[in-house]
């Protein structure tokens, strides 16, 4: 599975992908998520702190013309097998890095890597077998900018609000390498907010998960993992093909101090990624 998760800001995209991510290891799947957000999100739902500078540094060398390019001996398959971080549940992370005092200035090596790692593994024979879920950061330039080019399919996430839904639809509409564009709404009290939300993004939405206060809870114990139910479902009318089985069962379990979650199906299968690693050297 290759997966994005996009959306506007808060739609719910990091606990999505956090979840989504430790399901999957769960399972015996190798994961690796990829956090392109400069912002925190991600970590939070992984249930893992964010390190303190971006591991990805050690992956990137500026020459004496301050030319970037992986430092000795690198490349995205022995970058991403020795920079990701280890995650609960099993989760490698991959972080492009955070903004901090310091600036961008001070990530811009790990950010460089980043983009190479991100699209030297689509076809890299080391992670064949791997699952692959990125949280992007809000809006639609990373989608545009093609920073997570091994993605099959894009979940959009949408909350029952019109500037999420027109951000979800600008998302849509950018058409990334021809994935599949998968809506999924967040945070919903019930059937009428999926309805609204169909009705704003004018498109069937793939599967819903409800506004759990569970999820906020987690957030105050530190570091857990959110807690979420739902159940996806096809959009109307449409039967199940490859590419396109999507089945969420996120139950609530508050009661354990590691928060669990079932799923029961989760395959979206789908196409090889045309894209090519590229060459490393870049400014
Ligand atoms: N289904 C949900 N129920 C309740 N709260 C949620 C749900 N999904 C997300 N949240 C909360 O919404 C906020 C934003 O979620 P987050 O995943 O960080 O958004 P994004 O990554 O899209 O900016 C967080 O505080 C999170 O706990
Ligand atoms: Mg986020």
């Amino acid at each position: 599975m290759r997966v994005a998760v996009v959306g506007k800001g808060g739609a719910g995209k990091s606990v999505i992908a956090g979840t989504m991510a430790r399901l999957v290891a769960r399972q015996g799947t190798p994961v690796l998520a990829f956090d392109s957000d400069l912002f925190p999100g991600l970590s939070v739902s992984l249930g893992t702190p964010d390190p303190v500078e971006p591991p990805l540094l050690g992956a990137a060398a500026q020459d004496e013309a301050g030319l970037w390019g992986w430092s000795e001996g690198m490349d995205a398959t022995i970058a991403a097998q020795r920079f990701a971080t280890a995650a609960p549940d099993g989760v490698h992370v991959l972080q492009r890095g955070k903004i901090d005092r310091a600036g961008y200035e001070a990530i811009i090596g790990a950010s460089k890597a980043f983009w190479e790692v991100a699209h030297g593994l689509v076809d890299a024979p080391a992670f064949r077998d791997w699952t692959f879920i990125g949280d992007l950061p809000a809006g639609t330039r990373q989608t545009a900018e093609d920073w997570a080019p091994y993605a099959d399919t894009y979940l959009v996430i949408v909350q029952p609000s019109a500037q999420s839904a027109l951000t979800a639809q600008r998302v849509a509409h950018l058409q990334p390498r021809q994935a599949a564009v998968l809506f999924v709404a967040n945070r919903v009290q019930g059937q009428q907010d999926v309805r609204h939300i169909e009705e704003l993004i004018g498109q069937p939405v793939f599967a819903s998960i409800p506004a759990d206060e569970g999820v906020a809870a987690a957030e105050r114990l530190g570091a857990a993992p959110p807690v979420l139910h739902g159940r996806g479902r096809l959009p109307r009318g449409e039967r199940p093909q490859r590419g396109h089985h999507f089945r969420l069962v996120l139950r609530e379990q508050l009661h354990r101090p590691r928060i669990d979650v079932g799923l029961d199906r989760l395959d979206l299968g789908g196409r090889q990624s045309a894209g090519q690693p590229r060459l490393a050297r870049h400014r």
